[in-house]
């Protein structure tokens, strides 16, 4: 038992994590803006067999935020750990998330602790610039401003850690702002064999989308060698620092000039 005045004052200010998101196939169909899958009937005839297969659970603030105070007001790192069941779908996509348009104003970054993804990303210019890359332990990756991403495990379970700058500093995901108030990016990962591919989809522009094959990070940016170590042990100032760089990124044409 532990009394008031034993608690520590860090602590006190940290909010109860909240509870396990879990996101199953009737969840990606249920997309109220799309959804961009392949092949629409081919998933609804699984759920109509009774079957509603688990995609992924993801864990807001597996570890708690980290406050950036700053003139504009609090703003905070936070962390999800999302764990991906895995395999390749009825639609021969892989086990994936149901993808979003990050806000224009967070940053985000990636890395796989288990497993094996592949990172579909893209933007809305014309043409499309998209990236599609596969990810294994260690490897991170850096969402553009304002990008599209989504991930699929079609090889098996694989667990992603990621943090994001939020300004809201607690609480689970606005599905709604999410997930429904914008169409997803038209395309798609397909399988070929065992590699993915990307795919355009229903929506897809004529003009053909410049594609980015390689891990998406900046070349020259340092990124943490662990973002949960980084999140959990990082000092006011790295906290800070790594904000500025990702920001000062963002000012660039990156990774359009690459
Ligand atoms: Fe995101």
């Amino acid at each position: 038992m532990r009394f008031v005045d034993e608690v520590d004052q860090d602590d006190a200010h940290v909010p109860p994590r909240p509870a396990p998101e879990t996101r199953r196939l009737s969840d990606l169909l249920g997309a109220a803006t799309g959804p961009v899958v392949r092949d629409a009937p081919a998933l609804r005839a699984v759920l109509r067999g009774g079957d509603d297969p688990v995609l992924y659970t993801a864990q807001r603030d597996a570890d708690p935020r980290r406050p950036l105070p700053g003139p504009a007001g609090a703003l905070y790192w936070r962390g999800d750990l999302v764990e991906y069941s895995g395999g390749v779908m009825a639609d021969g996509e892989p086990v994936r998330s149901i993808g979003h348009w990050n806000p224009p104003e967070q940053l985000e970054v990636f890395q796989v602790v288990s497993g094996r993804v592949v990172l579909l990303m893209g933007d809305d210019a014309t043409p499309a610039t998209i990236s599609l890359a596969e990810y294994g332990p260690g490897d991170t990756a850096v969402v553009p401003r304002g990008w599209f991403h989504l991930t699929g495990a079609p090889w098996g379970p694989a667990t992603v850690f990621n943090i994001y700058t939020d300004r809201r500093g607690a609480g689970g995901t606005d599905v709604a702002g999410k997930y429904h108030a914008r169409a997803p990016l038209p395309y798609l990962i397909a399988m070929s064999g065992d590699r993915p591919v990307a795919e355009p989809a229903a929506g897809a522009p004529a003009v053909p989308p410049v594609v980015l094959t390689g891990h998406l990070r900046p070349d020259g940016l340092a990124l943490p060698d662990d973002l949960r170590r980084f999140l959990t042990g990082a000092g006011p100032a790295e906290l800070a620092d790594l904000r500025e760089r990702l920001a000062g990124l963002s000012a660039t044409d990156w990774p359009r000039a690459a």
